[in-house]
């Protein structure tokens, strides 16, 4: 497992840094308010997650905090009713009408900022206009943007009248769009001409084109000019955002929407082929965004927060689009890569909208120490206050050189654990009140119970690995996966009943904190990108000259994991390394970008157990290079081990 090495070196890692006294005189939450805050979760959870849901407007109070009776599917705030979009935005107008809400760049250097009765009158306008396209409430909407602020637009004006946006990352395929398109029978495809992506436009409409061949239910596609790039449009199927927006009003009350209404949902790979669409409903889901972002962020009101990731993701959705937003905080967006035009890009920006609050990924971090010390050193980083971590276990190196390159040894760090499912930050430091160690993630937000169990539930000593759980329902866990509410159950809940599997392995030290390692199922991790070994083997096999294909992760210093795939070739097909980048070529075309295959390796045979199952713990030790028993180290081996451990995995 790519974990291995995290393993070995956060166990020696004993290094502690507490909060330093100017932080914590501060901070939104200090020692004293997190351990009152955790005590009162304790003993009356619904008290506490009460007190908590008043932060957020509600058109009519709830009847009850949590309906946990149909586990496991949780109600929260039942009966109240609620609108993301209204809380985002038209309830700063009075107060922040003036302030930015989206301070945005674009790679080629043009910039924008939005304040927040300008974001209004945006989504006003857009909002209309999808209702005149006929999108109204429970519509699935697919997004497919780039890192513009007319895709925050585009979400939040979805929220307005209750539609479901589903945002497909721009990385991903045509044929990843068609998908699902189809899973979630959108009837609307938002989309742009393109998006800057180191210096080329990424022909985002093209794509559209292309799966929108294969994408039945899709009846309209809205097209944004943004790199001014020659497109297609379909007569009758597509037409200009400019155009909609032109004479549409601004005048679009919010929806009053049932708490559990449906906000959005979102595609993430699962131990199958077939990715998963997570699905997020309004209420808990934007008390735990916010509520999130202002505990683990210590939002203020005059702070500049960066959250480098793209609005594809789940991190975008829930700490650029409505964490931030919901918290009337001015968010920093960036469209491109972060070494473009050169290598010092990020702390360009850091430095020309003084940044206070930067959160990234470990991959990014680490590609900033391969690129060197130089381009940080180039410019003013003074104003950043504190760091942020998601998307992998951080590696105790790159953790130290973020404290200390970065943020100047003055920034605490949050390595915050979450997922696609959790909807929002669910083991983090608060930066005032926890001391952290690198390479953890700490404890428990106040409200969140999650442990580290054996196979059969029970709670691991200390230092012993285990399985991380979570036993008792939050505000913004996912509600089902879109249309298939079995595999929700069959995914999360039948491990233990009535406690939430997260499909990670982790240890808790002798102080509690949580060690998260790795992912225990067949999800990779490439550059903080979920991705299914299952979904990468059948791209695959979808070639002619495949017969068969094992695909796992091996450990990568900079992105965390690679990927390598093992393939059989069917007879008469001779392997040569041109068909090996003919099949990498492949797999980006299927999937996207995300999935490029690190290694191609040709078989004779792949190892299985005697009912079928590949041996895959076997290929990853092949992968990395590792020896696994004798001198058994050879693909030709594999039919003889494979007898050998049929009872391995
Ligand atoms: C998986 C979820 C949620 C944000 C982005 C990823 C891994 C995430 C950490 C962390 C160790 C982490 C886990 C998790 N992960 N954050 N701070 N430390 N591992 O969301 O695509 O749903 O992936 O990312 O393995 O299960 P996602």
């Amino acid at each position: 497992m790519s974990t291995d090495k995290n393993i070995t070196s956060v166990l020696k890692e004993t290094r502690q840094f507490p909060p330093q006294t100017e932080f914590v005189a501060q901070a939104n939450v200090n020692a004293a308010e997190r351990e009152r805050l955790a005590e009162w979760a304790k003993s009356d959870p619904d008290g506490f997650w009460a007190e908590q849901g008043r932060s957020l407007h509600w058109f009519k109070p709830w009847d009850a905090v949590l309906d946990w009776t149909n586990v496991p599917h949780a109600k929260w705030f039942v009966g109240g009713t609620i609108n993301a979009s209204f809380n985002c935005l038209d309830r700063h107008l009075a107060a922040r009408g003036n302030k930015a809400a989206i301070v945005w760049e674009g790679e080629p250097g043009d910039t924008r900022t939005l304040t927040y009765q300008q974001l209004h009158r945006e989504v006003c306008k857009f909002a209309n206009a999808l209702k005149g396209l006929g999108v109204g409430k429970g519509d699935r909407v697919t997004i497919y943007m780039p890192m513009v602020p007319e895709t925050a637009v585009a979400m939040l004006a979805c929220a307005r009248i209750g539609a479901m946006h589903s945002v497909v990352f721009g990385g991903f395929s045509a044929d990843a769009v068609a998908d699902r398109n189809n899973d979630a029978q959108s009837k609307l495809v938002i989309t742009a001409d393109g998006g800057w992506r180191r210096g080329k436009v990424v022909p985002l409409k093209a794509n559209v084109d292309a799966a929108l061949e294969k994408s039945p239910s899709v009846q309209k596609c809205v097209v944004l000019n943004r790199c001014n790039t020659a497109v297609e449009m379909k007569p009758g199927r597509d037409v200009w955002w400019h155009d909609l927006v032109a004479d549409a009003s601004a005048d679009c009350p919010a929806e009053e929407l049932d708490s559990e209404h449906p906000l959005f949902i979102l595609y993430t790979s699962g131990s199958t082929g077939k990715p998963k669409g997570v699905l997020h409903t309004t209420g808990g889901y934007l008390l735990g965004t916010s509520l999130t972002h202002k505990w683990v962020f210590d939002i203020k009101e005059d702070d500049v927060y960066w959250c480098t990731a793209d609005v594809g993701w789940i991190t975008g959705h829930s700490y650029i689009v409505y964490g931030p937003l919901c918290n009337g905080a001015t968010v920093v967006m960036y469209e491109g890569a972060p070494n473009q035009p050169r290598e010092d890009r990020f702390w360009e920006i850091v430095a020309k909208y003084k940044v206070t609050i930067l959160y990234t990924a470990p991959t990014a971090i680490r590609a900033f120490i391969k690129w060197g010390d130089q381009h940080p050193k180039a410019h003013d980083l003074s104003s950043l206050r504190l760091l942020g971590s998601v998307g992998e276990p951080i590696n105790p190196e790159a953790w130290i050189w973020y404290h200390n390159v970065i943020g100047g040894g003055r920034c605490p760090i949050v390595d915050t654990w979450w997922q696609t499912e959790t909807g929002a930050i669910m083991i983090s430091p608060l930066p005032g009140a926890v001391a952290t160690k690198p390479g953890s993630a700490t404890k428990p937000l106040p409200g969140i119970q999650a442990e580290v169990v054996d196979k059969q539930g029970h709670p691991v000593p200390a230092g012993s690995g285990g399985f991380l759980v979570v036993k008792r329902p939050w505000p913004s866990m996912m509600r089902t996966i879109y249309g298939d509410d079995e595999r929700y159950k069959a995914t999360y809940w039948s491990n233990y009943p009535g406690v939430y599997f997260t499909a990670d392995g982790a240890r808790q030290d002798e102080d509690g904190y949580i060690w998260v390692m790795g992912r225990v199922d067949d999800v990779l991790n490439v550059s903080g990108h979920r991705l299914s070994t299952m979904e990468v083997e059948s791209a695959l096999v979808q070639h002619p000259k495949v017969a068969e294909a094992a695909v796992v992760g091996r450990p990568d210093d900079l992105k965390g994991e690679g990927i390598v795939c093992f393939v059989t070739l069917k007879q008469g097909t001779n392997p040569s390394d041109e068909l090996k980048t003919e099949l990498k070529a492949h797999v980006v075309h299927n999937i996207g970008a995300l999935a490029r295959p690190d290694d191609v390796r040709f078989s004779e045979t792949l190892p299985k157990t005697r009912s079928g199952k590949i041996m895959r713990r076997f290929l990853r030790d092949i992968a990395a290079g590792r020896q696994t028993t004798g001198d058994a180290t050879t693909l030709e081996d594999f039919a003889v081990l494979a007898k050998l451990r049929e009872d391995d995995e």
